[in-house]
């Protein structure tokens, strides 16, 4: 019974959503597991550029079954106006199955997360506003309302009703704002979003399982990444799920016996949006290099995303905590015109050598990375298919990534298109 994971290694946005593309070809069955709309995958397909935040990257085509499971916070305003998007674009989405299971974020989610986000102050984390973490709140709080409560007017009005008796005493008297009125929301969700969503609302546990008992191919996408992950990333700037591999079995309703393949995406450089530690992080022209020729800028919020170098010591953790079968890497042509580059082998924290990623955050907060100075290729890789195409210091960089990393890279991306890429393996 075949299943993949595609999970990102570093802070997010390493290009799950093209590999996803790639490897959802030979798959019947594209799961999201975790994370809503705060995420934002790229597809590049010729001319065409689909940003997708809540639906699976598999939908591009027929074949694949594309599935939210129950594990992701969904905005059924936003899930509905993409599907209207794609559809626009000539995409069929009438096979998009969504969990009935899964959480709703509705307005004052996002609300109480901007809000919140204010009161941190200069703390603040820098969330993308979506409601996800008061949405995940509610879920653990037992006053989250499901996908499936949409389907009985009077269970969804009075779980509605119920959350909002509490979220109403902190909009007014916590932030002196005005209470929302429950039956106008309920109103508004149903009017606007039930009929769209009543064909897609599914029992995914079923759908998914029935799929792996027939040796059909599932592929598990992950959104954010590895050091986001609400227990292994650099807490508090975190987002509100666990993105790492593991996350897919609750997020998706699967026994871990089922994963046989865990693809981990990686940059061939680092970027983070948001606030939180970040021991490679360039403050120079090699970093604006990074931003300026990657285009590293939100693919949802549009926000300057901040560049490092390669981070081998967190990449390693990554192999740990996801059990990486193999690394995917991406991006490698934006270093197309370095004279070095980078990767950072070890850390330095009050003057010792450290190898491991350490779990005190105080210490990644002081770490100086210790690098491995490699040279350029200097040649433009972004039409180079064929790994005896690359040059000699290229094959070199990635070796030294395979080898500081302890996990073989299977794949390597040099451009955005569905076609630019190397197998490496
Ligand atoms: P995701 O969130 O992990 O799916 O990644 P994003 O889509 O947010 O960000 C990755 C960006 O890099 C997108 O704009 C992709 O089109 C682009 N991209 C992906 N792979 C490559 C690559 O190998 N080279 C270049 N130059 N761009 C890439
Ligand atoms: P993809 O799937 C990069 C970051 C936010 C913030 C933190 C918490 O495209 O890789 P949240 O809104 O989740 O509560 O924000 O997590 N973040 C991402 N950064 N890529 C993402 O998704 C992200 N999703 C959330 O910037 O620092
Ligand atoms: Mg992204």
């Amino acid at each position: 019974m075949p299943a993949t994971i595609v999970v990102g290694t570093q802070w997010g946005d390493e290009g799950k959503g093209k590999f996803t593309d790639l490897l959802a070809k030979e798959m019947a069955m594209v799961v999201r597991y975790q994370g809503g709309h705060n995420a934002g995958h790229t597809l590049v397909v010729g001319d065409e550029t689909f940003a997708l935040q809540l639906v699976p990257s598999g939908v591009l085509y027929d074949h694949t079954t594309p599935v939210i499971g129950n594990g992701v916070v969904v905005d059924p305003f936003v899930l509905l106006s993409e599907m209207k998007m794609l559809t626009d674009r000539g995409v069929d989405c009438s096979n998009l199955k969504v969990s009935g299971n899964a959480h709703l974020i509705l307005p004052y989610h996002q609300q109480l997360d901007a809000l919140h986000e204010r009161h941190l102050g200069k703390n603040k984390l820098g969330t993308t506003k979506r409601g996800i973490g008061p949405a995940y709140a509610d879920k653990s709080m037992r006053t989250g309302v499901r996908v499936q409560d949409m389907l009985d007017e009077g269970i969804f009005r009075a779980k509605i009703e119920a959350a909002l008796s509490y979220h109403n005493k902190v909009l007014t008297k916590v932030f002196n704002r005005l209470p929302v009125d429950p039956d106008e929301l309920a109103d508004k969700v149903l009017s606007e979003c039930l009929e769209g969503l009543r064909p897609h609302i599914a029992d995914t546990i079923n759908l998914i399982h029935g799929a792996l008992e027939s040796n059909e191919q599932v592929l598990f996408e992950g959104a954010q990444a590895t050091f986001l992950d609400l227990d292994h990333g650099t807490y508090p700037f975190v987002t509100s799920s666990n993105p790492t591999a593991g996350g897919a079995c609750p997020g998706a309703g699967v026994g871990p016996k089922h994963i046989d393949r865990i693809v981990g995406i990686a940059k061939a450089y680092v970027t983070r949006v948001g606030a939180g530690p970040f021991p490679t992080e360039l403050f120079d022209d090699v970093g604006d290099a990074m931003v300026d020729i990657g285009r590293e800028f939100g693919t949802n919020t549009g926000r300057r995303r901040r560049p490092g170098w390669f981070d081998a010591v967190m990449l390693r953790h990554a192999a740990r905590l996801n059990s990486l079968t193999e690394l995917a890497v991406t991006k490698l042509d934006v270093l197309d015109t370095f004279d070095e580059v980078k990767i950072c082998v070890a850390y330095e924290i009050e003057g010792e050598r450290v190898e491991e990623l350490p779990y005190h955050q105080s210490s990644i907060h002081k770490a100086t990375p210790i690098y491995e100075t490699l040279p350029g290729w200097k040649t433009d890789l972004t039409q180079v298919t064929d790994r005896k195409d690359l040059p000699k210091e290229a094959i070199e960089y990635l070796n030294v990534v395979q080898d500081r990393t302890g996990v073989p890279i299977s794949l390597v991306s040099t451009g955005p298109g569905r076609d630019q890429f190397i197998q490496f393996d």
